[in-house]
């Protein structure tokens, strides 16, 4: 559909001298474009992701972790009794022991009755179901007991809803009486076809009387770079198509907790899954923590991002604030020792730490934040927190740059984290809003912004808020040297959401880009090193523009926004270019309405189309239609 209705508009205006504007087009605009002109620095790290557990963004979302409630610290929640035929079994939560001080809780299933031919266990449902491919190895792993020898082996089977037959098993051995780990590996065959590939569950089953202890357990399908404990290929995919620069981490509200014990404590989301307590999330479920401190510096790894750490500064979210000094100092301590574990040498105890983890060699960090939203926190304290982080980071750390969260009256902050969460009117009207800052103060990180119009994940009216103000982002690339969409991820299951309005959207077994991902991924992807200053006269006050040179390529990358009903035809005049290639290339982002949308079902709805672009002459005339996001590619010299 789109490609045809980029056709339309090809076919009517095929040479700069030669258009033919449709009835409503609006008058012609001029964009005046001097590459002479002198030009600022885009900014290499301007596009990067900003994540947190949220709307099930990690566990049964990114974190391939397929076992929902694996610890049983929600208690029952999607686990439930097998009783095959006339077994006879019950099951509780046990909190008198578990396989390590960590998880010192399990799942005890007392079985009365059971045989061969009636089996007793339990059955997990998985993050709203088990995806199963065909011709595919799970690896599956749980901690055991046994009250004895008779209680004999374990049977493990992913089974499908529709028929109720397994369609991967193994068995585990006759367990120890002890705590002990058991692993296996499920590989399913020929899978029957089916709409849902994610209507299977998982079941754990003993065939004599006795009494079995689990925790931890795990099954994971193959990841992304076959990382063990790793992430959804899929989801890394679509990130990765992102070109992302950098990821702000842990969080977001995730970092501050709603309480100070609820925290991001760094040091309890590292080392095996067994020695991981878990902690509550802000959002209102438990975060497994399997994807701990380290995997997030992998996932940098992974998608050749900068990690952006962010650091727990002393304020959670029920305005508790630990005062600067003496007290706020063990969470200070924290945050150095937690750069250690990133950037130290194996010769320095957080670095050895890391190499024990499995990764001996130290990632690189540039940028780290101080907290995440202070100005929320009543009591004023970020006024002595920040420069108490500061001094005490910069004293080791010379080199990094130090994000702050809000202004800081008493001291200049190397970079300031900007927030901005708006209807897309908000953004068209203020696209300007960095044209005046001055140059001389900190450094902008736009850490959260997006247009919040659409749910679960934001409509092609969301896609042209978002991409005007990244127009004007762009345009002061120079002062804003970094902006992170916010939120990343969301689970569409029902009750997955806790935020509206997220850039990618998934189930277990599928996921899809909203329209505002793939102007995310246009706007990454044509991205020069150099904004051209230019003028823009005569347009509708939705027409928005950025253009940015590579004079390395000889490339000049334009991008025309049209937030509005009607065509705008644009006659756009090229200045200090001695030649201009007469072919390039357009990639369009348009929909016939604000509200059109990408969706599970129809997930490919409202995408980027490539087609080349004829007769560009130092002046010529691009016609964009309603609702659209262009992107020329000029070759000019
Ligand atoms: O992105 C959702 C939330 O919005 C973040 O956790 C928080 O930083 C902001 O208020």
């Amino acid at each position: 559909m789109l490609s045809s209705r980029l056709a339309v508009v090809l076919a009517v205006c095929t040479a700069a001298t030669t258009c033919v504007y449709p009835a409503n087009a609006q008058s012609r605009a001029t964009l005046k474009l001097d590459l002479a002109a002198p030009k600022t620095k885009v900014s290499p790290n301007l596009y990067g992701l900003m994540t947190e557990e949220i709307n099930y963004s990690y566990d049964g979302g990114l974190y391939a972790e397929m076992v929902r409630n694996r610890t049983f610290h929600s208690g029952l929640e999607d686990w439930f009794l097998v009783e095959d035929g006339n077994a006879e079994a019950s099951i509780s939560v046990d909190r008198t022991t578990g396989p390590s001080d960590a998880l010192p809780l399990s799942l005890k299933v007392t079985v009365k009755r059971a045989d061969e031919h009636d089996q007793a266990g339990v059955l997990n449902d998985g993050y709203w179901g088990y995806a199963l491919k065909p011709s595919t190895a799970y690896k599956a792993s749980f901690y055991a007991k046994g009250d004895s020898a008779g209680v004999g082996p374990v049977s493990v089977e992913l089974v499908s809803n529709d028929t109720g037959k397994a369609v991967a098993s193994a068995t585990a051995p006759t367990l120890s009486t002890g705590w002990a780990r058991y692993d296996f590996t499920l590989k399913t065959g020929d899978l029957q076809p089916s709409a849902n590939r994610a209507a299977n569950h998982l079941v754990l089953k003993v065939s004599h009387p006795g009494t079995v202890w689990f925790s931890l357990i795990s099954v994971f399908p193959p990841t992304y770079h076959n990382r063990e404990n790793g992430n959804r290929v899929d989801l890394m995919e679509k990130l990765a198509a992102m070109h992302p620069a950098f990821l702000r981490f842990p969080g977001g509200n995730y970092l501050e907790g709603d309480h100070t014990r609820e925290r991001y404590d760094w040091k309890t989301t590292i080392g095996p899954l067994v020695d991981r307590p878990t902690h509550p999330s802000p959002w209102g479920y438990q975060s497994s923590d399997g994807l701990g401190l380290l995997e997030f510096f992998e996932w940098c790894e992974d998608l050749h991002m900068q990690p952006l750490l962010a650091v727990y500064a002393g304020y959670s979210m029920a305005q508790e604030a630990i005062e600067p000094g003496p007290q706020l100092a063990p969470y200070v301590q924290d945050a150095l020792d937690e750069i250690e574990y990133a950037t130290g040498g194996t010769d320095t105890k957080w670095g050895a730490q890391r190499s024990r983890d499995g990764h001996p060699a130290p990632f690189h960090i540039s940028y780290v934040e101080i907290g995440n939203e202070d100005w929320f926190d009543r009591s004023g304290s970020y006024e002595g927190r920040y420069p108490q982080f500061y001094r005490a980071i910069k004293a080791k750390y010379p080199d990094l740059q130090l994000i702050a969260t809000m202004p800081v009256k008493s001291m200049r902050p190397d970079v300031v984290d900007d927030h901005f969460y708006r209807r897309a009117s908000e953004f068209f009207s203020d696209t300007q809003h960095y044209d005046k800052t001055d140059r001389s103060g900190p450094k902008i990180f736009v850490g959260e912004w997006a247009t919040r119009e659409g749910t679960p994940t934001p409509n092609f009216g969301a896609a042209l808020g978002d991409a005007a103000w990244m127009t004007g982002m762009e345009r002061n690339s120079d002062i804003v040297m970094m902006a992170s969409y916010a939120p990343l991820l969301v689970n569409v299951d029902p009750g997955g959401m806790q935020w509206e309005s997220d850039l990618i959207g998934y189930t277990a077994d599928k996921s899809y880009g909203s329209p505002s991902y793939y102007a995310q991924v246009l706007f990454n992807s044509y991205l020069g090193t150099e904004v051209v200053k230019g003028e823009l006269t005569g347009a509708n006050p939705r027409c928005f523009y950025s253009a940015t040179y590579n004079a390395e390529k000889g490339i000049l990358y334009l991008k025309l926004v049209n937030a509005s009903s009607a065509p705008q035809p644009v006659s756009i005049d090229l200045s200090g270019v001695q030649t201009v290639e007469k072919t390039g290339k357009l990639v369009s982002l348009s929909a016939t309405d604000t509200q059109e949308t990408n969706t599970l079902t129809d997930p490919e709805r409202i995408v980027p189309v490539e087609h080349s672009l004829k007769d560009i002459a130092p002046t010529f005339t691009q016609n964009l239609p309603a609702y659209s996001i262009e992107v020329l590619e000029i070759h000019a010299r």
